[in-house]
């Protein structure tokens, strides 16, 4: 399939905002919405739909072909039959956009573009499926898709050997679409927590929605970081610590520090304590047991990977306030790490407004 029309059903099913659409169908016909391009969204108006109730894709459609048809129209291209038919069949169904508040939840199918490793136009194309809240002012923050963590999902596909074989913990995961990346890539444990209820059970949805991928290998938890205690944080035993969007709110920043402060120094002190006794027994010199341990130490304690848009300085600069006190060192990889551009199609996420920070201990 033409790359261009790959990308525009890719934004069909990420359920994509109608302009952006518009504009990958324009690029799709070279610069107008032809009937080919008509009759490829035709064909798509029935696909992602997950579940009985396809109330709320029906509405998105009816949304895209209106646009399309408009579009078409007003630059005297041909409009194909069966999309006014399409478009007159989505009217009778009355649907109302106000009418959803109850549940506003759609499904969106995130395609990542990942290369079959030759340097050609053929795509793998790798599928999540999530149900998530129509946007990110309704609902539960946890249930939209933030820019973080489609930037945080592109890390692990891009550098997989971090990840892979690695006992991972992501905190405030939201929808769960970087523990089912995690799980992609070989990590052999993965555990998702979230502090709001109500996100955890549409975490725990999405997660069985891809059980094809996460294979029982993703483990969704209450965790909210003011009262777990420091037992509950040290069993994770996790080597690398994960969090998208996750450094918004003052208030939080302390309870978030003081887990993170946890969680990246008691696996140093496991660690320290499982070398110590694994070298006790083999009786090696002082000399080695000394080197080790410390060569250990630099090659495995846990580091903590936070993707983040920094919407308010003032919340920042107090995160790094608390990291300096907490002796959690806070390095800007953003550029270091360079990630692919997974997501070619999703002209909504504004890659370049994500920051990605690692997060290590300094203390002995
Ligand atoms: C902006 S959302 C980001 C969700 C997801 N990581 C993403 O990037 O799509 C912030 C998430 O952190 C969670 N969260 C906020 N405060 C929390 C707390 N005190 N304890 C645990 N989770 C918290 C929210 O429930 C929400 O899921």
């Amino acid at each position: 399939m033409d790359r261009n029309f790959l990308c525009l059903e890719s934004a069909l099913l990420a359920m994509e905002p109608v302009n952006a659409v518009l504009s990958l169908a324009r690029q799709s016909g070279r610069g107008s919405i032809t009937t080919e391009v008509q009759t490829f969204i035709l064909d798509h108006c029935t696909k992602n739909v997950v579940g009985k109730d396809n109330t709320r894709h029906d509405i998105y459609m009816k949304n895209i072909l209106k646009r399309i048809i408009s579009a078409a129209e007003s630059s005297n291209t041909d409009v194909v039959e069966g999309l006014y038919e399409q478009f007159a069949c989505y009217m009778m169904l009355n649907m109302e956009d106000g009418s959803l508040n109850e549940n506003n939840k759609i499904y969106k199918h995130i395609s990542f573009y990942l290369s079959n490793g030759h340097n050609d136009m053929t795509l793998t194309n790798f599928v999540v499926k999530l149900q998530c809240s129509l946007n990110m002012l309704q609902g539960d923050t946890g249930c939209a898709l933030w820019p973080s963590s489609l930037f945080l999902s592109e890390f692990i596909l891009s550098h997989p050997w971090i990840l892979s074989n690695k006992c991972c913990l992501e905190v405030g995961s939201g929808v769960g679409l970087v523990g089912v990346c995690l799980a992609y890539v070989g990590a052999c444990k993965v555990v998702l927590t979230d502090g709001d209820a109500s996100t955890l059970a549409n975490m725990e949805h999405n997660i069985e929605l891809n059980q094809h991928i996460t294979k029982n290998r993703v483990e969704c938890k209450y965790l909210l970081w003011e009262t777990i205690s420091e037992s509950e944080l040290q069993s994770f035993q996790a080597d690398i610590i994960l969090g998208a969007d996750i450094i918004y709110d003052p208030r939080c920043v302390p309870h978030l520090l003081h887990v993170l402060s946890i969680l990246l120094n008691c696996g140093k002190s496991r660690l320290y304590e499982e070398k110590v006794s694994m070298q006790c027994k083999k009786e090696l010199n002082y000399y080695n047991k000394q080197k080790d341990i410390s060569d250990n130490l630099s090659k495995k304690a846990p580091v903590a990977y936070i993707a983040t848009v920094i919407r308010n300085q003032n919340t920042w600069s107090y995160f790094l306030r608390l990291a300096g006190e907490a002796r959690i060192s806070v390095q800007d990889i953003t550029r270091m790490n360079k990630s692919f551009n997974l997501l070619p199609y999703m002209l909504s996420y504004d890659r370049e407004s994500v920051y990605l920070f690692k997060l290590s201990s300094l203390c002995d």
